[in-house]
């Protein structure tokens, strides 16, 4: 059984408020709680990658220490965990803009590690759109994905003021996507 990895956790948000954020923790909580207690785990913020936007140009004046920054957490890291916040049916700026800029740096930015990908949005849909884009994209990129959770409409399934989940089901589709990630972790 794996003890000892190294998780990064993030929100594929910028938003101080962000839901994803909320979400990706509980999950991390549930991991290092039901099924790998000395797991570490390494959260980070996108706040503490911001960048400016891509271009060609900027490009051909280096790459910003961040994005650099930002691959070595990846490149450590045994798993990966990813709660993706949408905008207008896609990505977020600040995620697709590390996205971009890291991309630039190594084509395979996951580099075969098990990625759980998730989504939560204050819409119907959850973050449904995002969440398919990521699923499609995410393995050229050289992410094993191992689960993808659909939460739906936040407020509608999480309470706040306990820090848990009101429907039952979504708590018992989470952990399952949780020990199909557990399970493709590194022994150690
Ligand atoms: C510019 C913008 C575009 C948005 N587009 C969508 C969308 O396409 N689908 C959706 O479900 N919610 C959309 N939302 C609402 C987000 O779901 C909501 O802001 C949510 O809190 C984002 O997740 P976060 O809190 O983790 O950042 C949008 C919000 C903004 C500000």
């Amino acid at each position: 059984m794996p003890t000892r990895s190294n998780i990064v956790v993030f929100a594929a948000s910028n938003s101080t408020q962000s839901v994803n954020q909320r979400l990706v923790m509980h999950a991390a909580k549930m991991l290092q709680g039901d099924l790998a207690e000395s797991v570490k785990i390494d959260v980070l913020d996108l706040n503490d990658y911001e960048m400016p936007i891509y271009s060609p140009e900027r490009e051909a004046r280096g790459i910003p220490q961040l994005a650099l920054d930002f691959c070595e957490k990846l490149g450590a890291a045994d798993g990966v965990m990813i709660s993706f916040a949408e905008h207008n049916g896609s990505y977020t700026a600040a995620f697709k803009n590390i996205f971009d800029w890291s991309s630039r740096i190594k084509k395979q930015i996951f580099q075969d590690q098990p990625v759980m990908l998730m989504a939560t949005s204050i819409g119907p849909l959850g973050g449904q759109r995002v969440l398919a884009a990521a699923m499609g994209a995410f393995p050229s990129f050289g992410a094993k994905i191992t689960s993808n959770f659909n939460f739906g409409p936040f407020s509608e399934h999480f309470d706040i003021k306990t820090d848990s989940f009101k429907t039952a089901r979504l708590a018992a589709e989470l952990r399952e996507s949780i020990i199909a990630f557990h399970d493709a972790l590194p022994a150690t």
